[in-house]
C-alpha cells in the first residue's frame, strides 16, 4: 500500500525582506534579481529556528490531517541547517509536539530533501515498518550565508513546510531519485571550524558557496529527465499531470523545464516572487499553499520535483 498525503503545513517566519531593502546594504538591485531569478522578496528567520518553524508546520500538518501526535510513528526531517549537530531537529520536533510513539531522524540531500524524505517514509509504510509518517522541510539558509556574496545571500530564505502521509489505496505513484557525487562541488557549505590540537592549521568557518551556471544547467537538464522516468514508472501522461510542484530555485529554470516538458506554466505554481529558495522548505511550503487554496481535489495528479546539493535531485508523480 503507497503513501497518501493526507496533510499539509507551513511555518514562515515573520520578517520579510524584500530587494529593495537588500539594495541598501549590497551592491545589487531590485531589477536584476526579479529579471535573473523572479524573488522579489524573502522571509529571514530573527526569532524563529529551524525547529521552531518544523514544529508550527508539523502541528498544522496534523490538524490538516485530523490526526494526533500520538499516532505518528516515523519522522523525517531534511535539512541542512539544523540549529544543532545533534540532537536532530527530528528529534527536537518529536520531542515539542509529543510524537511519543515515532521513530525521527534528519537526512541531509539539500534541495530535494522534502523527496528523499517522502521516499523514506513511502518505503517504510509499503514495508509495514510505519503507518503514519511526518515529512518536514526545513531551513534556516540565512545563517549559511556569507552576506558579503551577493551571488548567493538574495537567493535564500528560510520557513518549513510538512506532510503527514499514511498507507492508502492511491498516493504516491513513483519516486525517481539520484545523485552525482562527483559534481559536488559547485554548491558547497563546508562544516564547523575545527579547533583540534592535532590537525595542523584549522579549518575556517566557511558559508555557502555555488557555481550558479553549473547548478542552473544541470536543473534544467536533470529535472525534465527525472519527471519524465517519474511518469512513466507511474504510467502517466504528462497531460494528466495538474500540478507540477518544483523546487522554487530561480522562475527560469521553471519555465524552462515547462517548455521542456511541453506543458503550460499555469500548471507550476511557483512561491519563489514571496519566499526565495528554501531548500528542503520549497515544496512543501508550496505543497501546502496549493492544498490550502482548495484546488486539489482527491484523484488529482500531480508531480512533485526537488534538485539541488549532492548533486541530488527527486521526482515523484502521486494522486491527491
Ligand atoms: O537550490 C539549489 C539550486 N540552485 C539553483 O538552481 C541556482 C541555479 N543558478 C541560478 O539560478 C543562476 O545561475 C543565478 C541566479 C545564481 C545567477 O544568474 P546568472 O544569470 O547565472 O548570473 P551570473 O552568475 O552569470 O552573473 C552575471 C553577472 C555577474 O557580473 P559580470 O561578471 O557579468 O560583470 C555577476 O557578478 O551578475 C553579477 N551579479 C549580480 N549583480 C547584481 C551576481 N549577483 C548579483 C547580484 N546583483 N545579486
Amino acid at each position: 500500500m503507497p503513501a497518501r498525503i493526507i496533510g499539509t503545513g507551513s511555518s514562515l517566519p515573520s520578517l520579510v525582506v524584500s530587494n529593495t531593502e537588500l539594495e541598501k546594504i549590497m551592491d545589487t538591485s531590485d531589477e536584476w534579481i526579479k529579471s535573473r531569478t523572479g524573488i522579489g522578496e524573502r522571509h529571514i528567520a530573527v526569532e524563529e529556528t529551524t525547529t521552531s518553524m518544523a514544529v508550527e508546520a508539523s502541528e498544522r500538518a496534523m490538524q490538516s490531517a485530523k490526526i494526533e501526535a500520538e499516532e505518528i510513528d516515523l519522522i523525517i526531517v531534511g535539512t541542512v541547517s539544523g540549529d544543532m549537530c545533534f540532537p536532530s531537529t527530528a528529534c527536537q520536533v518529536q520531542s515539542r509536539i509529543g510524537a511519543v510513539n515515532a521513530t525521527a531522524f534528519d537526512i541531509n540531500a539539500a534541495c530535494a530533501g522534502f523527496l528523499f524524505g517522502l521516499s523514506i517514509a513511502d518505503a517504510y509504510i509499503k514495508a509495514g515498518m510505519a503507518k503514519t509518517a511526518l515529512i518536514i522541510g526545513a531551513e534556516t539558509l540565512s545563517k549559511m550565508m556569507d552576506w558579503n556574496d551577493r551571488s548567493t545571500c538574495i537567493l535564500f530564505g528560510d520557513g518549513a513546510g510538512a506532510a503527514i502521509v499514511k498507507g492508502d489505496e492511491h498516493g504516491i505513484m513513483s519516486i525517481v531519485q539520484g545523485t552525482d557525487g562527483a559534481r559536488g562541488e559547485v554548491l558547497t557549505c563546508h562544516n564547523r571550524a575545527v579547533n583540534n590540537p592535532f590537525v595542523k592549521g584549522s579549518m575556517e568557518l566557511d558559508y555557502t558557496s555555488m557555481n550558479g551556471q553549473e547548478v542552473y544547467k544541470f536543473a534544467v537538464k536533470t529535472v525534465p529527465v527525472a519527471i519524465r522516468q517519474a511518469l512513466d514508472a507511474a504510467g502517466v501522461q504528462v497531460d494528466e499531470i495538474k500540478y507540477f510542484l518544483l523546487h522554487q530555485a530561480n522562475i527560469r529554470i521553471i519555465e524552462a523545464v515547462a517548455r521542456k516538458m511541453g506543458q503550460p506554466i499555469e500548471k507550476f505554481p511557483t512561491n519563489l516572487q514571496k519566499c526565495g529558495n528554501i531548500s528542503a522548505g520549497s515544496v512543501p511550503i508550496l505543497l501546502d499553499s496549493v492544498n490550502e487554496q482548495g484546488v486539489l481535489k482527491r484523484g488529482d495528479k500531480i508531480v512533485l520535483a526537488g534538485f539541488g546539493a549532492g548533486l541530488s535531485w527527486g521526482a515523484s508523480v502521486l494522486t491527491w
